[in-house]
């Protein structure tokens, strides 16, 4: 299957996906690196895998429909079958919706639906849970909010800092979201 990465940040989940389809553990081609933010540097990643990119501002568009048609037809062009959001700060909107209905996922730091939205580590750590995670989900109109695909608890342990609960999460993300798109990219199901 040929995916697109969506991506606003660091883009290590990204980073994570390049190299499972590297190590021959992604039946995937990682055809576009879509980025909403010029001085990313999940871009620099995209350029050092030879992955293209689409640098994309919705500040020089219209309106949001016309900033994700723009994508849409890029995303056409390149065949991309499954879109695949890592660390993209954006709420999908209908245009993107509605052409790829059933085919967007996303990955989230908490067990949602506990800890939607932004900051989801700092959420769970301040709220002193003792057990956290990942969720990779279907992406719908919502923040955060289609049905869940798989999780993965991280325990929350007694000296715990914010950093060291981050780069915890961060690892399981790196494990379970190649893991995740390999089984659907393998499956004959609607993804
Ligand atoms: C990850 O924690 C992901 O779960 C969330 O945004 C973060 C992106 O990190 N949606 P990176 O850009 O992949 O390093």
């Amino acid at each position: 299957k040929k995916i697109a990465v969506f991506a606003s940040g660091s883009g290590s989940n990204f980073q994570a996906l390049v190299d499972a389809a590297k190590a021959n553990q992604l039946s995937a081609e990682i055809v576009l690196m879509v980025c909403d933010k010029p001085r990313a540097y999940a871009i620099e990643r995209a350029d050092k895998a030879g992955v293209p990119s689409l640098v994309i501002s919705p500040k020089d568009f219209a309106s949001k429909t016309d900033y994700e048609k723009e994508i849409l037809q890029k995303l056409n062009e390149s065949g991309v079958e499954l879109i695949v959001l890592a660390g993209y700060m954006r709420l999908i909107g209908e245009t993107l919706l509605s052409a790829y209905e059933g085919r967007i996922v996303n990955i989230h730091p908490s067990l949602l639906p506990s800890f939607a939205g932004k900051d989801a580590i700092g959420q769970a750590f301040q709220a002193k849970v003792k057990i956290t995670g990942v969720t990779v989900h279907y992406v719908d109109e919502g923040m955060d909010t289609g049905p869940i695909i798989a999780q993965e608890a991280v325990k929350m342990d007694e000296h715990e800092t914010r950093e060291s609960l981050e780069a915890k999460i961060h690892q399981v993300e790196h494990l379970l979201y190649p893991r995740v798109i390999q089984k659907l990219c393998s499956t004959d199901r609607k993804v």
